[in-house]
């Protein structure tokens, strides 16, 4: 794509932005619906924040839709989110597939019903190949059950005789974990106003940048997504340099 006249250097943007999307349940709460009457809301907000990392060459969104912890909400909240996860696919795959955009999810998926299950397989295949934006949906995703699978399977190739102890680094582990072939975030966002990770990237957030916002989640849209760039271009990336050290290896 050939950069319009006027439009603003993005080299220095995030590659790869991640985000938890709390506050729906407050959102609706303080229009005196009921909580699940956010959810819906929310999902509008991913429809805006998509097209908007898609507009913006983003590589990578990752957003945290349901975690490990979450079902321990009550049942029908529960269920009403599953519904709103399938037929929020059902409608959108499309869309995203004609926008180059790669589906794709992190998480435990045997939790969910075989019907959801089926439908995240397709999509992902159905958008497999495209090159634009990579949309990484955490579904049932918890950063300490990541790492304990990946201690399983890293586990089981040392019993099997295929890796010595010894050979058990940063990396053999990284790569055990999810999405291992995309790049770490370098934003993290979080709406709602809390200021937690709630079980999310634990690994991949190591030098992320964090950005956090008292907006609710269905109250975000393009100028939130160009306030958290903003805030995450005004940073300097260390990477336990000093910072004398980083301005002479950038000039
Ligand atoms: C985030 O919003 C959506 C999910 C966790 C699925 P919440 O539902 O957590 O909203 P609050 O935090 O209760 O307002
Ligand atoms: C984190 O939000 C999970 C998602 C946004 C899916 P929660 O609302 O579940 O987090 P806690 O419970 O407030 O930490
Ligand atoms: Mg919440």
């Amino acid at each position: 794509m050939q950069a319009e006249q006027g439009e603003a250097d993005k080299s220095h943007y995030p590659k790869h932005i991640a985000i938890i999307m709390d506050g729906n349940g407050r959102w609706a709460q303080k229009r005196h619906l009921p909580r699940i009457m956010g959810h819906p809301a929310g999902v509008k907000a991913v429809k805006r924040v998509v097209e908007f990392c898609a507009e913006q060459d983003i590589q990578v969104l990752t957003l945290f839709a349901f975690s490990s912890e979450n079902w321990r909400r009550p049942k029908e909240e529960v269920s009403k989110l599953m519904s709103l996860f399938m037929a929020t696919m059902q409608k959108e795959v499309n869309r995203l597939d004609k926008n180059n955009i790669r589906l794709r999810f992190i998480g435990e998926r045997e939790e969910f019903s075989e019907k959801l299950q089926q439908k995240m397989a397709e999509s992902e295949r159905q958008t497999e190949n495209n090159t634009g934006l990579t949309l990484v949906i955490a579904a049932n995703y918890g950063g300490h059950r990541d790492m304990a699978l990946a201690m399983q399977f890293i586990a089981q190739q040392v019993k099997d005789g295929k890796v010595s102890p010894e050979e058990i680094d940063e990396s053999m582990l990284a790569s055990a974990l999810s999405m291992p072939d995309l790049p770490y975030p370098d934003l993290f966002i979080r709406s709602g106003g809390e200021k937690r990770i709630s079980n999310f990237l634990l690994w991949q957030l190591a030098y992320a940048e964090f950005h956090f916002t008292e907006k609710l989640w269905p109250d975000f849209n393009a100028q939130t997504m160009q306030d958290a760039i903003e805030d995450f271009l005004t940073r300097e990336r260390r990477f336990g340099r000093t910072s004398e050290q980083v301005q002479s290896l950038s000039s």
